[in-house]
């Protein structure tokens, strides 16, 4: 079979790991794989290279996706579909696997539904895709943000400073919750939960109350603005508050162990359900296991949110 492999929207630690491992699984089990680059918009220029077992050498370890990646409008409306299609079959591709987040798998659900073969993997820094407990590069991104979060910390410390972080996630307040968890943040501002600027400032009061000669806010993008808080507990406090939004430094770097061995395994599960006939789904890890649902219910849900991690952040922050 031919199988052509595109990432799209925003990058994540691990999509070069992804693309490696459905390369080399499916060359091994006799496919032919291609590689489109520059997403959605590539695919519908045909900018197509066929990819040997080499062609996906030394990449394991890096970050970003050499295929490149895109965000298209054109392929949003029919007709950049349509065009899509008319590539594939040219090429004489057959499958199509797409590595990325919410918007990706709804192009591959388009192509899907006009009667193309599609494949999903979960690839973004984010966390919010249903069906999976962990997305490509969230764990790398969580990392590398508690190491930027103990940085802070350092001279939080010495200042006896208020620390507020900005991290990404769009929608999602997992990045914030998890890396607020793994770097003992007293607060983690995110979208999923009601807060209110004197609650932040009253368990920051009560910090240095206690004798903490710092506070960590970790604020996810998609609650509020790391800036607006700091002058907020400036004002509401007068305790001394600075703001630093980590920005792309989170979307970048060598995937970890992690993102690597889970895109190895969603490699093979992907070759797997296209040799046996099952197309139009997303493949996830849920309970350690690697398992596969169709993109449609997939989109139709919304990721789950861990109550649980965060009760017990706010025990912990104490
Ligand atoms: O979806 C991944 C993500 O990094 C989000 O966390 C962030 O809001 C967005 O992409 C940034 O998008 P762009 O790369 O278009 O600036």
């Amino acid at each position: 079979m031919n199988i052509g492999i595109l990432t799209s929207g925003g990058d994540s630690q691990g999509m070069n790991s992804a693309i490696r491992a459905i390369t080399r699984t499916a060359i091994v089990k006799g496919h032919k794989v291609f590689g489109i680059q520059k997403g959605y918009q590539g695919l519908m220029e045909g900018l197509f290279i066929p990819l040997d077992l080499r062609d996906v050498g030394d990449i394991l370890h890096r970050g970003g996706t050499f295929l490149q990646s895109a965000r298209s409008l054109e392929f949003k409306e029919a007709t950049g579909q349509e065009k899509a299609l008319a590539k594939l079959r040219e090429a004489n591709i057959d499958h199509l696997v797409v590595i990325g987040g919410d918007g990706s798998y709804h192009g591959a659900l388009a192509l899907y539904e006009r009667g193309f073969p599609t494949y999903g993997l979960p690839g973004t820094i984010d966390n919010d895709i249903a069906c999976t407990d962990y997305t490509i590069g969230f764990d790398t991104t969580v990392n590398l943000v508690v190491g930027l979060i103990n940085n802070v910390r350092d001279t939080s410390t010495s200042h006896e400073r208020t620390s507020i972080i900005e991290v990404m996630g769009r929608g999602s307040g997992d990045i914030a919750l998890h890396a607020g968890v793994a770097s003992g943040a007293d607060v983690i501002i995110i979208p999923e939960v009601e807060w209110s600027m004197d609650e932040v400032c009253q368990v920051i009061h009560e910090g240095f109350n206690r004798g903490k000669k710092h506070g960590i806010v970790v604020v996810a993008e998609g609650a509020a603005s790391g800036e607006h808080v700091a002058e907020e507990i400036e004002r509401k406090t007068g305790l001394e508050a600075r703001s630093t939004k980590l920005g792309y430094v989170q979307r970048g770097g060598s995937p970890s162990a992690f993102d690597r061995i889970l895109t190895s395994r969603m490699g093979d599960k992907v070759i797997e359900c296209i040799e046996s006939g099952i197309s139009g789904v997303a493949i996830g890890i849920e309970g350690g296991e690697i398992t596969s649902h169709p993109l449609k219910e997939v989109l139709s849900k919304k990721s789950t949110f861990d109550v649980k991690l965060y009760e017990i952040a706010k025990n912990l922050s104490k």
